[in-house]
């Protein structure tokens, strides 16, 4: 074992797994911005207080899985464990609510979980969110869900399905959970799952041990007892991911680890995963920007799970981004042709075309390896004589066929070449 490892449960990704990383970040911020999502970079850490408040001080994730510790100063902070907390902290305090609403943003970074590591669940996480704020509208809601599951269509994956309910509003939830907990305290339930019931009866629901899930298969269900508004509300969230055609299921059971949700809430779940299975989620927050602090308005967004997004694409067998780093590997035989081959590199870097060159004073053998290794479709091979007369010799790596090319047409040569291969 080497002396220093990565933090247990925090994933490296290297070459060239990072080229699918990069490849699904962008794959799904890229499908944010085609809706006018405007990115936002905001700080990894924030003031302890703002998730606490936030997120709910009765979830896992504030009571057991916050990176939190006092700053040299004395403050307490903490890695920031999701996204919507800090947006609205940002929007509230730059004032962003005073523009034009909804206020549509976008963001993608690391997020910091002390769970218990295992196959998809990591302590530094990636995601990428969007929150929209500022107007109740359901079909702000079906647009920000159509993002989402266009986000992932546009990667290839199709092995997943959107989980969708609601969990009402002001006017309906406070008696829909009083009504559950009358139900829950009539059942026989260890100590702890009372407990539960006491600070959150809706989480009884998602206890996924088969005599919990008996006992409460006739609880009632927020979805039958929503108000009119919060219905209405609904109803036209399904209209429009219909008219939208996006599929779904309604989960009326679903339960999400964070304490903000409103009204829509969903889940995009992918099977080939294991027990983590989600790949995203989110809903609305109407309450949250009051919450801490800002004016009444409402809120939607959404943190799809960048790691598990990239497990799921393995488990589908499906490969996104660039296989390899380079298009073309150069090989110099001689001093000479070193020289005139790194300036060759360069200028097919500047005309856009990924480059690299054999350093070390290799055998031609050797590089030639170097070059079959780095997936570059095209090797340029010369040595000092080959300077003398002017000419690279321009080989295809995949046939292996090579012919001489003059110096100063190698370039457009090889943009030819490589534009032969997309028209492919
Ligand atoms: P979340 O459901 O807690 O929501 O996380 C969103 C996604 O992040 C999950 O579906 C999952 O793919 C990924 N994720 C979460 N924890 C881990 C982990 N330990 N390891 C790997 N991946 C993980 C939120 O964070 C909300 N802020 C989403 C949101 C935005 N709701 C409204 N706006």
């Amino acid at each position: 074992m080497t002396e220093f490892q990565a933090p247990k449960g925090v994933p490296d990704y290297l070459p060239p797994e990072s080229a699918r990383f990069v490849a699904v970040r962008d794959g799904l911020l890229q499908s944010a911005r085609l809706a006018g999502y405007g990115y936002v970079e905001l700080p990894v850490f924030e003031d302890t207080s703002l998730f606490a408040r936030g997120v709910g001080e009765s979830t896992d994730v504030v009571s057991k899985e916050m990176y939190t510790f006092a700053d040299r100063g004395e403050r307490s902070v903490t890695l920031r464990p999701e996204g919507t907390a800090g947006v609205m902290r940002a929007v509230i305090e730059h004032g962003v609510d005073r523009g034009a609403l909804p206020a549509k943003l976008c963001y993608s970074g690391p997020f910091f979980r002390y769970e218990r590591p295992q196959a998809g669940r990591y302590r530094q996480l990636q995601q990428v969110g969007v929150e929209a704020i500022g107007v109740d509208d359901p079909a702000l809601d079906a647009e920000v869900i159509a993002v989402a599951d266009g986000g992932f269509r546009s990667l290839g994956l199709d092995g997943f399905r959107l989980e969708i309910t609601s969990l009402g509003d002001d006017s309906c939830r406070p008696q829909y959970r009083e009504l559950l907990q009358e139900f829950l305290f009539g059942l026989d339930l260890d100590e702890d799952t009372r407990r539960r019931a006491e600070i959150n009866p809706l989480r009884v629901l998602d206890d996924k041990r088969p005599h919990v899930r008996e006992m409460t298969a006739d609880a009632p269900l927020m979805l039958d007892h929503l108000s009119e508004v919060a219905k209405a509300h609904f109803d036209t969230v399904l209209a429009h991911l219909d008219a939208l055609g996006v599929p779904y299921v309604i989960n009326p059971r679903m339960v999400r680890g964070l304490d903000y949700y409103t009204k829509t809430t969903f889940e995009f779940v992918h099977d080939g995963l294991g027990a983590q299975s989600g790949i995203g989620g989110g809903g609305r927050y109407d309450g949250l920007m009051r919450q801490l602090g800002g004016r009444d308005l409402s809120g939607i967004g959404f943190g799809l799970g960048v790691d598990r997004t990239l497990l799921a694409l393995q488990a589908e067998g499906r490969t996104v981004g660039h296989t390899s780093a380079v298009d073309v590997f150069a090989v110099p035989l001689g001093d000479e042709a070193k020289l005139e081959l790194a300036k060759l590199a360069a200028a097919l870097r500047g005309a856009g075309v990924r480059t690299d060159l054999a350093y070390g004073d290799r055998s031609m053998k050797s590089a030639m390896k170097a070059a079959d290794r780095s997936g570059a479709a095209i090797a340029l091979v010369a040595g000092d004589r080959d300077v003398e007369a002017g000419t690279v010799g321009v080989k295809d790596l995949g046939t292996g066929e090579q012919v001489d090319v003059a110096a100063d047409a190698v370039v457009s040569h090889v943009l030819a070449r490589m534009g032969r291969v997309r028209l492919l």
